[in-house]
């Protein structure tokens, strides 16, 4: 009864104030997805722990689920689709590892894999003229760095100081794997966020403090959005006390210098993603909740106190996608 009740005060708020919410579209396999990857508004795919990877190429309606054979236990914590066929997934610890299919998930190519001690591969994420990055921990004090120039069919680890600028890491600073998004191309350089005993942001060859939640393991920047090369959001907090609604996010402006600030209202807990939906419009989700802003991220309202871990949305196209925890997969319904 109570139940029913809330569903229909939640149609209803939605209905008079035509607020933006969210439509469940699948779970029951329980498996914890962090990659999603939105092709269009039709092709959607996800990727998580015991091995599992799941596409629809109906925009959402019917979900086809597949365990990569001989991975049956890793976790792909990153997946990029780039049609109904053909897509890569990052799986976490060790070894590192890419794998690629070309058919649709039916059949898997490794395409990556570094056996190194102490691996583990935290986002990858993909730019113009097929160029493709991944980042993971770092070992010793180097940021694990790989780079792809086909879309993924080929990669190699990047040399600190020959192609890619010494980038050292602090004592306890590493990147979370939460969501694929600590990592993206602006233009030709990468911007990165890390997190742990310290957070910061690299941009242009330098390291910059963070002004968001640092200190512990569980803390920092999870997600870095860009829209346009210039404005972009750096959400996070401590995923242990995801319900703390300060130091959480930060606004950053990366012309004509890098600038950063605090919104005047902050995302409601701890978040692990955060897109641009316009230049304006922003969601952010993490495991307390989903948050909208409609004024460049100053101002954030919580729309929602379902549980996601990442949010994407269509390269090509409008629609928005949320998966999580249990397998959860939603839709915003705007
Ligand atoms: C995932 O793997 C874990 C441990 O290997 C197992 O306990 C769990 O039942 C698996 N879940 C699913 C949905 O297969
Ligand atoms: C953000 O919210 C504050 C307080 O409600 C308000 O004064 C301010 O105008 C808002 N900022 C923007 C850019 O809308
Ligand atoms: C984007 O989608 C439209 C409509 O489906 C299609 O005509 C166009 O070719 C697509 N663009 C790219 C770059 O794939």
């Amino acid at each position: 009864m109570k139940i029913a009740l809330t569903a229909i005060s939640i149609l209803l708020s939605t209905i008079l104030l035509s607020q933006p919410g969210i439509k469940l579209l699948e779970s029951g396999k329980r498996v914890s997805i962090r990659g999603l990857s939105v092709v269009n508004d039709q092709i959607v795919w996800a990727s998580g722990s015991n091995g599992s990877v799941a596409r629809s190429v109906d925009g959402g309606t019917s979900w086809s689920w597949t365990v990569v054979p001989g991975y049956e236990k890793r976790d792909f914590r990153d997946i990029e689709a780039f049609d109904e066929n053909t897509a890569v997934i990052m799986g976490v610890a060790e070894p590192g590892i890419i794998l690629q299919t070309k058919d649709g998930g039916k059949t898997w190519r490794k395409v990556y894999e570094d056996t190194t001690r102490g691996m583990f591969l935290d986002a990858m994420d993909f730019g113009s003229a097929q160029k493709g990055i991944v980042i993971g921990d770092p070992i010793g004090d180097k940021v694990y760095l790989a780079s792809s120039e086909d879309n993924g069919d080929s990669w190699k680890k990047m040399e600190h100081g020959k192609n890619f600028p010494e980038i050292p890491a602090r004592e306890g600073e590493a990147f979370f794997a939460s969501s694929g998004t600590n990592v993206q191309w602006v233009g030709k350089h990468p911007i990165i966020v890390s997190g742990g005993k310290s957070s910061r942001i690299f941009w242009k060859k330098q390291w910059t403090d963070l002004p968001i939640m640092q200190g512990k393991e569980s803390t920092g920047a999870n997600s870095i959005a860009v829209y346009d090369n210039r404005y972009s959001v750096v959400v996070g907090g401590d995923f242990t006390k995801d319900t703390i609604r300060s130091q959480n996010c930060v606004l950053v402006t990366l012309k004509p210098t890098l600038r950063l600030r605090q919104p005047v209202t902050s995302p409601h807990g701890y978040r692990s993603c955060v897109i641009f939906l316009t230049k304006n419009k922003l969601l952010t989700c993490g495991t307390s909740g989903i948050d909208l802003s409609e004024d460049g991220g100053n101002n954030w309202t919580l729309i929602s106190r379902e549980s996601f871990h990442v949010c994407q949305k269509a390269k090509n196209g409008t629609a928005v996608f949320l998966a999580g925890g249990n397998g959860r997969i939603a839709k915003l319904i705007e």
